[in-house]
């Protein structure tokens, strides 16, 4: 199935300004279905969706795992563990047999950059990529702008600095690319150490020092130092780095005005962010979680060929896309 979006979410590179906001918008609709009674619609009704999770995940998972039993989607979970991968299955073998079981769908996510990519392109099903290595993170991007976009409105000219472990960041590449699409100031902030060489690339500005960039920016997205990716020493310890780096309570009272704060998750608590921050009264960490099931529905349904214009009819359960058991 080919829709809106094309076939496959790959990452937000890719995408236009128009397309990101046709996700987003069709995400509010969606909104409302996971704060009902009977959190269910039938838009996805006859569509088979296979998780497969090859890299550890909390958030994602169990999210994309909402989303699709909230639009009514048959979905089976695979984990590397538990499959043939664990006897030496490659990944194209795997989802080849997964395709003869005719699915429509595969939401993966893979320790490898590219894995996402290399799947679409020899699988006939929509392929949504959940985090492939250090490349992209799609859905997060989309979830953290729309929790942006909550608070703000239109986010042109709005300041957003990305703090922390840029490096092995895939959600920091997903935000970069999707809000300066949309017309965000975008800029980053963390040790030289853990910024990759090709920053200057990304068109954003680079802060040295936490004190000036939370001086400058309107929203904070605090990034996990990702300890399983280091190879290298590339922080003196994580006491320094919380020292010299780490959002508290002590920073923020300095800054003159409020700013929101952001996390992907998952954190480390007393690393890049202070507990009485996360828990405080700038942090929207837990509406970005929120936010992640509607725009995880909101992706399915247009990959699955939904029209965004009937996002509204479709959580009513009088709209849809196709018509069950409907394939390409
Ligand atoms: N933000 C995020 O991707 O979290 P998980 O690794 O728990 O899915």
């Amino acid at each position: 199935m080919t829709g809106t979006l094309g076939k496959d979410l790959l990452g937000l590179e890719s995408l236009t300004g128009d397309q990101i906001r046709l996700i987003l918008d069709t995400a509010e609709p969606f909104k409302e279905i996971s704060e009902r009674a009977i959190k269910k619609v039938p838009a996805l009704r006859g569509s088979t969706i296979v998780n497969l999770f090859f890299e550890n995940s909390t958030r994602t998972r169990i999210s994309f795992e909402f989303a699709e039993k909230r639009l009514s989607a048959d979905t089976v979970n695979v984990s590397a563990a538990g499959s043939s991968v664990s006897k030496g299955e490659t990944l194209v073998d795997t989802a080849r047999n997964l395709e003869a079981m005719r699915i429509d769908m595969v939401v993966i996510r893979h320790s490898a950059s590219g894995a996402a990519q290399f799947l679409a392109e020899r699988i006939q099903s929509n392929v949504i990529n959940a985090g492939d290595g250090t490349h992209e993170h799609p859905t997060q991007g989309l979830l953290d702008i729309l929790t942006l976009r909550d608070r703000f409105g239109d986010l042109k000219g709005r300041r957003i600095c990305i703090c922390g472990d840029i490096l092995h960041s895939r959600v920091a590449r997903s935000n970069i690319w999707g809000l300066t699409k949309l017309g965000a100031e975008v800029a980053v902030c963390g040790p030289r150490s853990l910024l990759p060489n090709a920053i200057d690339e990304f068109g954003v500005r680079i802060f040295d020092r936490i004190e000036e960039a939370i001086e400058w920016a309107e929203a904070l997205n605090v990034l996990r130092l990702q300890f399983e990716r280091m190879t290298a020493g590339y922080i003196p310890s994580a006491r320094e780095y919380n020292r010299v780096f780490g959002i508290t309570r002590e920073r923020l009272d300095r800054a003159k005005r409020d700013i929101l704060i952001l996390h992907p998750g998952p954190m480390n608590r007393g690393v890049e962010i202070d507990s009485d921050v996360a828990d405080g009264p700038h942090s929207v960490i837990l509406e970005q979680v929120t936010n992640g099931v509607a725009v995880r529905m909101a992706v399915l349904y247009l990959l699955a060929g939904g029209k965004p214009e009937l996002a509204e009819a479709a959580k009513g359960g009088s709209g849809r896309g196709r018509e069950p058991g409907e394939r390409d």
